[in-house]
């Protein structure tokens, strides 16, 4: 439909704020804190877990594991209980699945899998093509081989897990930190030059058309110079078709490198070239109530944008992170939840019923066309800082105008058939910071202004 003439109603109401967190929440973190020594409870959190808080918002929650502490009761349990996708943390690295040429060994890796399938767990891959943990004999090889091997590593480990990953980071960290935009320095780039990217993420949707294609790296999450190199490449691929499905930001935080500003203005600009985004590897260095909010402000970032899809820690518990001494996970030494992970749950939605207390939204007008006695209204309904699960709007005409026709919402009328009720049809969910709009037509009989639109109540 193409519309006439556009005309703005009432000023939108201001940007929305993020409300505090529940005393509540506050409180119990508190007590888990000083809780100290144990397993953490599991009826302090028998509604709600990382992964039921993040699938209440369409998200899975991960973690990455280590194979060889899967014989820790406390590990697992809470590994199972918690989580809801597995990355292996080193165990699908070139040296541990191909450490000699052409002779893999997918045990310990086969060993995380069977794990999280047995759980309903979803499983990433990590990672294909990545000059880091690579065997001495891949660089060791000239131009032609070791074009030969790269295709032949990707296709034989994709073809071993065909069907049980859903994403795989094809190819990781591949771009110099700093200002330049340049490619790092690898065995690939320097003898494949940088058209081993496109051909690595050929190669892997010709040997799993089903996985979702991720290229990953870190320092990328905000707006930046190696980010934008990134992006600049992710929308070269897209514009020439070359196969990729998704970006993932490791985000490895703390004091020196902290969870940006523009973190999800970021995300959202890759999103936008036609790619989901991932947070994959998230660990953030620190303690307490300021862990707790850059831990809650991560999850907002992603909950703000509808193809962030889910997002991965860099581990189960703080003593076996590779950055231990930083303390950068959601659980102590001894699985004891931190404040960070109430943070978490809390910027989920808290008790996964769709927004809970902090449930609001937001509402804009606008006026798509109008004709000799009659014009379309559309009001546009914006979640807040949590998701929500449904919404109503009072829209009020002035008599004797009608409204005649209505769209994209299930409306109900008052007795004086001037205040029009409308909620979602259907069902309303709608992430954080996520939009919606129905519209209507007023017949004006004679009165041309513009409808008073209430404000907006969200569940
Ligand atoms: C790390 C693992 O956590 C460590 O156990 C290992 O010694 C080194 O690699 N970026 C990545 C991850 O993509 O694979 C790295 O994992 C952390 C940085």
């Amino acid at each position: 439909m193409i519309f006439t003439s556009v005309d703005r109603g009432p000023a939108p109401p201001p940007r929305r704020r993020f409300l505090a967190r529940r005393a509540l929440v506050l409180a119990t973190a508190g007590l888990l804190a000083a809780g100290g020594v144990g397993a953490l409870s599991d009826t302090a959190h028998a509604a709600t877990t990382l992964g039921s808080a993040a699938a209440a918002q369409g998200r899975y929650f991960g973690t990455a594991v280590a194979a060889n502490h899967l014989g820790e009761s406390a590990y697992v349990s809470t590994l199972d209980r918690e989580f809801s996708s597995v990355t292996p943390e080193n165990e699908m690295k070139w040296d541990a699945v191909e450490p000699s040429r052409n002779s893999f060994s997918f045990g310990s890796a086969d060993q995380i899998v069977s794990h999280a399938q047995s759980k309903g767990m979803k499983v990433r891959g990590h990672t294909l093509v990545w000059h880091s943990q690579l065997p001495g004999w891949v660089a060791g090889l000239g131009t032609a081989d070791l074009r030969t091997a790269m295709n032949n590593h990707i296709t034989q480990v994709m073809q071993h897990y065909k069907g049980k990953i859903h994403s795989w980071d094809v190819v990781n960290e591949a771009f110099q930190d700093g200002n330049s935009g340049a490619r790092r320095s690898s065995p690939f780039q320097d003898k494949l030059g940088s058209g081993f990217i496109e051909e690595a993420f050929r190669t892997a949707r010709a040997a799993d058309p089903a996985a979702k294609l991720c290229y990953n790296d870190y320092n990328t999450d905000g707006v930046n110079a190696k980010s934008t190199a990134v992006y600049n490449m992710v929308k070269d691929f897209k514009s020439r078709g070359v196969p990729i499905d998704c970006v993932g930001f490791q985000s490895h935080f703390n004091s020196a490198s902290p969870v940006p500003a523009d973190y999800r203005a970021n995300l959202q600009r890759f999103a936008d070239l036609g790619v989901d985004v991932q947070i994959t590897e998230l660990d953030i260095e620190g303690s307490g109530a300021s862990q707790a909010t850059s831990y809650g402000n991560v999850v907002k970032a992603c909950l703000g944008v509808s193809r962030c899809t889910g997002i991965t820690v860099w581990g189960v518990t703080d003593k076996y992170s590779w950055r231990s001494s930083g303390t950068p996970l959601l659980f102590d030494g001894n699985y004891a939840a931190k404040p960070a992970y109430d943070a978490v749950i809390s910027a989920f939605g808290g008790t996964g019923g769709g927004g809970g207390g902090n449930a609001t939204c937001s509402v804009s007008y606008s006026r798509t066309a109008s004709w000799n006695g009659g014009f379309n209204g559309q009001v546009t309904v914006t979640a807040g800082s949590t998701a929500i699960s449904g919404w109503t709007v009072a829209v009020t005409v002035t008599p004797p105008q009608k409204v005649s026709a209505t769209w994209n919402g299930s409306p109900t009328w008052d007795s004086s058939g001037n205040v029009m009720t409308m909620r979602p049809n259907g069902n309303g969910n709608l992430a954080a910071g996520a939009s919606t709009s129905f519209g209507f037509t007023v017949m004006t009989n004679g009165n041309t202004s513009a409808p008073a639109i209430g404000n907006c109540t969200a569940s």
